[in-house]
């Protein structure tokens, strides 16, 4: 059994529900918003750190408890506006990782869409077409991220523990083995 720790920022509630839906799939798990976050994470098999989108990277709280981390072996979750896989959305998981302390290892990550804030949305509405946020794709991103997460999300993000847990099982073995 593996202890997690799962440390989310969360605004409006989108990467808090993700948040909840891992700490819920392990075995063992404490749950903390960022802002209570604990700096000594040494009693932890696996830490989570799931932050939103902005500026294309982890919001400010986050960048800021990142560089605290040390020593972690560490799994990304995110949530934004843009699709998943998009290369927006993969260039943050490194933006994330750049800003780790030091000696951290990056086991894994999960992303979704979360819906946006629709003041936002009022502010986005008449952005020019050339702008990232403005024109009819963009629009078009917006609806689809209001959806979500959803239940698939959510599922696919309870999912990630057993693999994460797998895929840390499958390293052990190599590397106790490559010791031999
Ligand atoms: C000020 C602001 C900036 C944002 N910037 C981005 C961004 O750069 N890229 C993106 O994909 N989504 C962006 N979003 C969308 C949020 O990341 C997304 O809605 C997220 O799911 C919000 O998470 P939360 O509900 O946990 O706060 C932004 C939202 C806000 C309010």
């Amino acid at each position: 059994m593996r202890k997690w720790a799962v440390i989310y920022s969360s605004v409006t509630g989108n990467t808090k529900m993700v948040a909840e839906a891992i700490a819920d799939a392990a075995d063992s798990a404490d749950i903390f918003p960022v802002q209570e976050a604990p700096q000594d994470l040494s009693e932890y098999d696996i830490v989570a750190i799931g932050y939103w989108l902005r500026l294309g990277q982890p919001d400010p709280m986050t960048l800021k408890y990142l560089a605290q981390v040390e020593n972690a072996r560490v799994v990304f979750f995110q949530t934004h506006g843009a699709e998943v896989n998009s290369e927006h959305a993969i260039t943050s998981f490194a933006r994330a990782g750049y800003h780790l302390g030091k000696d951290c290892e990056i086991l894994g990550t999960f992303g979704c869409q979360g819906k946006i804030n629709p003041a936002m949305l009022e502010k986005r509405k008449n952005a020019p077409a050339d702008d990232p946020h403005g024109g009819a794709a963009a629009i078009e991103r917006w609806k689809k991220a209001a959806s979500h997460p959803d239940a698939e999300d959510l599922a696919a993000a309870a999912r990630l523990v057993g693999n994460m847990e797998h895929k840390l099982a499958m390293r052990e073995r190599y590397l106790a083995k490559k010791q031999k």
